[in-house]
């Protein structure tokens, strides 16, 4: 988010300076690499550093003087107890106070706790003499599509308790025609979290009600069409499958719980998006056993590691989770993915030693037992079915996105299970 915010900035024409702690990554950047797979990123980077509009710094006092807006963008993971973690924050905002130089707005970026704008605040007050103002200023960007998202907001959020802090924001964003919403700190905050979770709570209703279509014998994809031609409701975020994955709404539903359990409120719908998220992996898994009867032993081939298609982010991956509950199954895995490969892998050691991953998708459909499909990248809609047939052992295909058309799966002689539609 930190790059996006920065190259989108360059581009509008302001002179930006990325400044990370990690001096690799700006090493990479500074010689034009990206050190993660976005759309549009690299090209945007290298572009705006051979303008000399982009910098990448290390050295925190090339951050923070003379410059008038700085943007925190640092993680906030989530804590054991479901809690997001503010330590990058405060150690960023304490770094911002030891070296503030001139009146500065500081925009928060970073999704956080409603509250934590009036902690920056205090903890820069306590470094820093100088003037400054926060603002908080969420993101809505989606990985895969990050630049385009924040070049074409649909709603910009500007909280703050400063007038003039909330002008300069006002004005850098004067460009974009979507609606600018002014508001205070906390409003922003919570701004943020309440549509992360809704669009979870969505993604969890449509599971459900695919889950009772494959009981009742209705089809959820007709469903949710018809469900979102109703503008009330709207066409996005209705697709049924193994349910959402990523490095922020599995972490930020479970933080708006967090927040609502801190100030005793129970959020029981929230905890049943999650309960109901979860739950869609492992419906998954039995319908693998209902098909292959007993995993041990077996080999699966799984296409799609990535949370979702156009990233190499693996983060809470709902692929990750079902290569997890087939490996606990004693089941064999073949995978492929078009961006992940082994290093990516690294920090799950107990899946990295268990895939054998290939570089191509028909190749690792060798001598398995069924494909089960868990990311819906571009190059899987439109596969060679006659290649697939004759690599695996079985014609089953388990499909965790509902990418294929079940009476073409009939036609093409597969035994084709997906989720919220009837089994052929
Ligand atoms: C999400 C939000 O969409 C962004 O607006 C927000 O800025 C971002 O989180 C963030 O907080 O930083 P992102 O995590 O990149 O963006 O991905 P999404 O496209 O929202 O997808 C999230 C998960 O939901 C994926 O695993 C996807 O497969 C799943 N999903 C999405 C469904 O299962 N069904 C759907 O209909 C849509």
């Amino acid at each position: 988010m930190g790059l996006v915010t920065g190259v989108c900035l360059a581009k509008m024409g302001h002179g930006v300076i990325c400044y990370d702690i990690d001096q690799n990554k700006i090493e990479q950047l500074n010689s034009g690499h990206v050190p993660f797979f976005e759309p549009k990123i690299e090209e945007l980077v290298k572009k705006y550093l051979q303008e000399e509009r982009i910098t990448f710094a290390s050295d925190i006092l090339l951050a923070t003087e003379k410059v008038d807006i700085i943007f925190i963008a640092v993680g906030t993971p989530q804590k054991e107890n479901g809690e997001a973690n503010l330590f990058y924050i405060e150690n960023v905002a304490k770094e911002i106070g030891r070296h503030l130089s001139q009146y500065t707005v500081i925009v928060n970026k970073s999704t956080v706790p409603v509250g934590t704008g009036m902690l920056i605040k205090n903890i820069v007050t306590s470094e820093s003499n100088i003037e400054f103002d926060i603002v908080s200023n969420p993101e809505f960007l989606r990985e895969g599509n990050a630049v385009n998202d924040f070049l074409n907001p649909e709603r910009i959020i500007i909280g703050s308790d400063s007038q003039k802090a909330s002008s300069i924001i006002n004005e850098l964003y004067q460009d974009f025609a979507c609606p600018i919403i002014n508001t205070s700190l906390e409003t922003a905050e919570m701004i943020k979290y309440a549509s992360n979770a809704f669009l979870a709570t969505k993604i969890s209703f449509i599971n459900e009600i695919a889950n009772i279509c494959e009981r009742v014998g209705a089809d959820i994809d007709d469903v949710s069409h018809a469900m979102g031609l109703d503008s009330r409701i709207g066409n996005k975020f209705l697709q049924a499958g193994i349910g959402y994955g990523g490095s922020c709404f599995p972490k930020d539903v479970k933080a708006l719980n967090s927040i609502a359990l801190s100030h005793d409120y129970d959020f029981e719908l929230l905890r049943s998006v999650i309960k109901v998220n979860n739950n869609q992996r492992t419906f998954l898994i039995e319908k693998i056993k209902t098909l292959l009867v007993d995993l041990k032993g077996k080999r699966i081939c799984i296409w799609g590691i990535a949370f979702k298609p156009d990233t190499d982010d693996i983060r809470e991956s709902a692929a990750i989770d079902i290569i997890q509950l087939l490996h606990n199954s004693q089941t064999i895995i073949n995978a492929y993915d078009p961006q992940v490969n082994y290093a990516h892998l690294e920090n799950h050691e107990k899946i990295i030693g268990e895939i054998n991953l290939f570089s191509d998708k028909y190749e690792a459909l060798e001598n398995c037992d069924a494909l089960v499909l868990t990311t819906e990248w571009e190059e899987f809609k439109n596969p060679d079915f006659e290649i697939i047939r004759q690599k695996l052992v079985n014609p089953v295909i388990i499909d965790g996105r509902n990418i294929y058309s079940p009476s073409e799966m009939k036609q093409l002689g597969f035994r084709y299970i997906s989720v919220g539609r009837k089994e052929v």
